[in-house]
């Protein structure tokens, strides 16, 4: 098995962070001048881009990036899932120009017609039938854990450990030596004692999801269908099932959010292993890139909440806590319509899903070939590269994969070759857009960046 090598990753890694500060003076001249910018970055996460400081963005289209410097990348970060369709697919740019110019209108206060075909095309995907709207993935998930909670009457919910779920207070959470839910390290200000709001167990292991579900007090598992922010750690046979019925038994609701497990197909995870939720949420990808994003609930968890709102005791359309003045707004709901109905189509995720796993497989003949042990996973049509092999399977033990260092050294290197992988990820993507050729790119320069690594 080939060994690291820290300092020969060490000169590697400093000769491509030297190319990477030659190539592009104009991005950096622009960060050193954001005096008046937090962290001199748009949104503090964007210093998560290696290098020392971010490229700047002239302009993209489909899966290709222009930086201020010239240059042209593969994109395979496609803004971390919300650019998923391609960055500005044409039907959406149609619909967003029409709404917008044409039409008139951005935000009225008013329904269109739009967002009703949309809530049937979610039903169509995805099973549930009544659909709400959002401006991002976290409001979905805030909201509705807000009336998950209303209807079971429970304070908690359920989360897994190294889930990410957006900035929603409740997840942020590891187990604690005595089982209880601890803030997870880094997490800014909790307002409360993590114990309080949250229960935490370990991805596959349904003895810990039962040993938490029996105090009788989690109103919600909420889950991705597979763990997609501590690299890709997929279900293993019969956990999700498994969940699903733990869920009942204790009286706790299944809240599945698919804002990156979309990508396992067009009905995302739900539909292609057929799962149950008893609440759906999505966002990033379903605007092509306009903010929006969705939760779906049965007709069940409407009926609870039902009875809450018409005895008086909850509000939900004024200040009770669930909406916000932009969201379901005609723009995101006109882009919405355009990138289901026109852009993320059956036909589309085939196309990407192919391109994912040639991509995996182009990565595992390098691994096998150098006999690296790392491993790759792959979920539809998008694929990620773990330092460990086998491919863990929790988030704790794809936790202790993690390597800084590693991270750097690939996405300078296969920046500075002209490819873009996901920031917080060593992720890929694949759009509509995306070719062979492109895959096959990233295969060639893959072989060639580990090659020097294991030399
Ligand atoms: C599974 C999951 N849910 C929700 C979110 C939050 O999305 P947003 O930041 O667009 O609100 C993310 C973000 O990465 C996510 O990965």
């Amino acid at each position: 098995m080939a060994t690291l090598d820290r300092s020969r990753l060490a000169s590697l890694l400093a000769a491509e962070q030297a190319t990477y500060t030659d190539r592009h003076p104009r991005s950096r001249d622009l960060f050193a001048a954001a005096d008046n910018l937090f962290g001199r970055v748009p949104m503090t996460w964007m210093n998560m881009w290696t290098g020392g400081f971010p490229l700047y963005l002239d302009h993209a289209t489909g899966n290709r990036i222009t930086d201020v410097d010239g240059h042209t990348y593969v994109d395979f970060a496609l803004g971390d899932t919300g650019a998923m369709a391609g960055h500005s697919p044409a039907p959406t740019v149609a619909a967003v120009q029409r709404r917008a110019g044409e039409l008139g209108g951005i935000t009225t206060m008013l329904p269109t017609e739009d967002a009703q075909w949309v809530g049937a095309e979610l039903e169509r995907r995805f099973g549930l039938p009544l659909w709400s709207f959002t401006l991002s993935a976290t409001d979905a998930n805030r909201w509705a854990i807000r009336l998950a909670r209303l209807a079971t009457g429970r304070p908690k919910v359920l989360v897994f450990a190294y889930c990410y779920h957006g900035s929603v207070d409740e997840a942020f959470a590891l187990p604690g030596p005595d089982g209880k839910a601890e803030s997870r390290p880094g997490n800014v200000a909790p307002p409360v004692d993590l114990d309080l709001t949250t229960r935490v167990a370990t991805w596959n292991d349904l003895a810990s999801v039962e040993a938490a579900l029996a105090h009788g007090d989690v109103a919600a598992v909420l889950t991705e269908p597979a763990l997609t922010n501590i690299g890709i750690v997929l279900p293993e046979d019969g956990f999700l099932a498994g969940v699903r019925e733990l869920a009942t038994r204790y009286g706790a609701l299944l809240m599945v959010d698919e804002t990156h497990t979309f990508s396992t197909g067009w009905g995302g995870a739900t539909r292609a292993w057929g799962l149950e939720p008893d609440i759906f949420v999505i966002g990033k990808s379903i605007g092509g890139g306009i903010p929006c994003g969705a939760y779906g609930i049965t007709t069940e968890v409407a009926a609870a909440v039902t009875r809450h709102t018409e005895a008086g005791d909850a509000d939900i359309v004024d200040v009770g806590g669930v909406g916000g003045t932009l969201a379901g707004n005609a723009l995101s709901t006109a882009a919405m319509r355009a990138t289901l109905g026109e852009v993320l189509t059956e036909e589309a995720f085939a196309h990407m899903t192919g391109l994912a796993t040639a991509f995996t497989a182009g990565v595992q003949q390098t691994l096998d070939e150098l006999d690296v042990p790392w491993s790759i996973s792959q979920l539809g049509a998008r694929a990620e590269y773990r330092f460990a092999r086998p491919a863990p399977r929790t988030g704790e033990k794809s936790a202790a994969a993690a390597d800084e260092e590693l991270d750097a050294y690939l996405h300078l290197a296969l920046c500075n070759r002209g490819i873009l992988m996901t920031p917080f990820h060593n992720m890929a993507l694949m759009c509509p857009e995306t070719s062979r050729e492109d895959v096959d790119r990233h295969t060639a320069v893959f072989r060639e960046v580990v090659g020097a690594l294991f030399a």
